[in-house]
């Protein structure tokens, strides 16, 4: 084909063109690349950002606690209430399920996170850990590592320390763009969480600074801790925070003469609390939550509020708390937190209160408070078919045979990783009746069985007399895994399951059979779409999986789910974990977000210890259940 004049005149044209855009946007993106100088300083008594003093005005919101179509929606909310910086932290546990296996997609998708963000005009300071703290199983510490049992958490044992190494190589490729100086959100990385008050190790604080600058971390770094370990949670190179619910000048003036004519910032105050499984829901009153905020300013500190929005511990993600207490209690599934957003997105006093502090420090008008999303209380969804735990089992893999009994974390599934989270079962012939005693070896509690019927619950400091029988019974006990504690000194004590002999009339018991029952979304698909499933009318088996289907005729809308006559255990919503449960409260709802609910037919199921009215209710509001101040 030959070209004639003007055609060659015109494909010259459009290859200069083309040529001078790619030129334009490759010169763009090397800009928006190049490295910016006017980085988050903290050299004097304000912090200095683009080379103009800086009040860092912050909000925590955990991408972890919310579902990924609803991140724009907080972050905008946040945005509107005159916040600057997102903080969040970064979960380990979730980002690295199985050693050397990692998820960063969907909901976990860090990256699209910190982009957001950015695109929404906010700066970012990030936390990564490893150890988050959080309300979150074991501090957000993958529990593989605890198939160690010579682990040293937090410290720089070997194992640990390559454990860190192995994740950091990962985690920290995916941060290191979205820093400042390369034109990213991230103005500022905190150095582990609260190290001072566990401080099991002189060396370690430098060697997770380490572990963050080696690859390639040039923000400014910080550390954060709490009254409790404000002295020994430095590290060098880093400017160090405080924790606090009420204003210490104690702390305050500890800051200023560790870190004079340095900027003082509250990395947590903390805006609510947290509620435990058997207690009363936390409130923290907003006028006094104002107060604190406004004096705060008012002595020139940046602050972060911790929670901004707290969000859901969905799954079995909650962690627990054994300090202070005499046994460990296991955090609930909402993570509210009485926050100034509520767990499903709401303004709430404290929000307003809030706007019209931090209005006064914006020079420009705030952004609109974007509209709440609609609530619906679906009709109640009447339960029709149920399947007995018993009968579920040949949906698990094969049970392990072992001769003691084997802690959840070291059983041989998921690839050498063991069992995370969820119950398991463990079963064994027995000759007599007598008393079983767990020799505190239960964790962290055991529904107890003879031939499948209830006897009773164990639980680490309770004996059970078991009745006598024929000669030779199955005892099985189905235990719990609460979630683990994630704060305090006892994190290596955290394996779950059954971690030791326990005994029948002194003797210990021999030769189980042991099954995992992590309830995972493959279990759970295989589990709804077996043709085993007994109708209701035929009077159901404890405990048991019970499942119905709710029907949408319009577009999808948030609810909560209500199980007043229910006793304990956790629901699922087309095949995903919505988390855990329990009649004891103070809880009363479970937040369903709509981006979790199709239009048509959605698959909802219980798996239920104790008790089912057969019937799963709705409601267009939360119900957090009777409240204690937190005072
Ligand atoms: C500490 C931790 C946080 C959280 C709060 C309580 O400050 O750093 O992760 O556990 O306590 O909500």
């Amino acid at each position: 084909m030959r070209l004639s004049l003007k055609q060659r005149y015109l494909v010259l044209l459009s290859v200069v063109v083309c040529s001078l855009i790619l030129y334009h946007r490759s010169s763009f993106f090397r800009e928006r690349r190049m490295s910016r100088t006017d980085k988050l300083q903290a050299n004097s008594s304000e912090f200095v950002l683009r080379g103009k003093p800086f009040r860092i005005l912050g909000g925590s919101i955990h991408y972890f606690r919310v579902p990924r179509a609803y991140w724009e929606d907080r972050l905008l909310k946040m945005k509107a209430c005159g916040i600057n910086t997102l903080t969040t932290y970064v979960p380990w546990n979730l980002h690295e399920p199985e050693r050397g296996v990692f998820n960063f997609e969907d909901d976990l998708d860090l990256e699209a996170y910190l982009k957001l963000a950015e695109n929404l005009g906010l700066w970012v300071i990030l936390r990564p850990g490893p150890y988050i703290c959080a309300e979150w199983d074991l501090g957000g510490l993958p529990s593989w590592l605890l198939r160690d049992h010579n682990m040293k958490l937090r410290t720089t044992y070997p194992g640990f320390t390559k454990a860190v190494d192995s994740y950091f190589d990962h985690l920290i490729q995916k941060v290191v763009p979205h820093q400042y100086s390369l034109g990213g959100p991230v103005i500022a990385v905190q150095v582990e969480n609260e190290y001072g008050s566990f401080a099991k190790d002189a060396q370690y604080m430098a060697f997770i600074k380490e572990a963050l600058v080696s690859r390639g971390i040039t923000e400014l770094l910080m550390t954060s801790d709490n009254t409790a370990g404000l002295k020994l949670g430095g590290v060098e190179g880093a400017l160090e925070t405080i924790n606090f619910q009420k204003l210490n000048p104690k702390d305050v003036a500890y800051l200023d003469a560790v870190q004079p004519q340095r900027p003082k910032m509250v990395m947590e105050f903390w805006s609510g609390w947290f509620d435990l499984w058997g207690d009363l829901h936390h409130v923290f009153p907003a006028e006094d939550m104002a107060a604190v905020v406004t004096e705060i300013l008012r002595m020139e500190m940046s602050i972060n509020l911790y929670m901004f929005h707290g969000g859901t511990n969905f799954g079995f993600m909650n962690g627990a708390l054994a300090v202070g207490i005499p046994s460990p209690k296991a955090m609930i599934t909402s993570y509210d937190y009485d926050a100034p957003l509520s767990e499903a997105g709401d303004y709430t006093t404290k929000y307003r209160l809030l706007r019209n502090i931090f209005s006064q420090y914006h020079t420009q008008d705030l952004p609109k408070m974007p509209f709440l999303h609609e609530r619906q209380a679906y009709q109640p969804a009447v339960i029709h078919q149920h399947l007995s735990l018993w009968d579920s089992l040949q949906f698990i893999d094969k049970p392990f045979k072992s001769e003691s009994p084997v802690n959840m974390e070291n059983l041989p599934v998921n690839n050498h990783n063991g069992q995370s989270y969820g119950y398991t079962l463990y079963q064994t012939l027995i000759h007599s009746g007598g008393t079983l005693s767990s020799n505190k070896h239960i964790r962290d509690r055991a529904l107890v069985f003879l031939d499948k019927q209830f006897v009773g619950v164990v639980d680490n400091e309770l004996e059970l007399t078991l009745p006598e029988g024929k000669e030779k019974r199955t005892l099985s006990l189905l235990v719990e895994n609460a979630g683990r504690v994630n704060y305090g000194k006892t994190l290596d004590d955290q394996r779950k399951g059954i971690v030791g002999d326990i005994e029948l009339n002194k003797q210990p018991l021999r030769d189980f059979l042991i099954y995992s029952l992590e309830m995972k979304p493959a279990f759970v698909n295989k589990l709804q779409t077996s043709g085993d499933w007994i109708h209701m009318h035929q009077k159901p088996i404890f405990p048991g999986f019970f499942q119905t289907k709710l029907h949408i005729r319009t577009q999808p809308k948030d609810t909560f789910i209500k199980l007043p006559g229910w006793g304990k255990g956790v629901v699922f919503v087309n095949g995903r974990n919505l988390g855990r449960h329990n009649s004891v409260g103070p809880q009363q709802t479970l937040y369903l977000p709509a981006p979790w609910l199709s239009r048509g037919e959605n698959q909802l199921m219980v798996f239920e210890e104790e008790e089912s009215d057969g019937k799963i209710q709705f409601s267009s509001s939360a119900d957090y259940g009777m409240t204690v101040d937190v005072q």
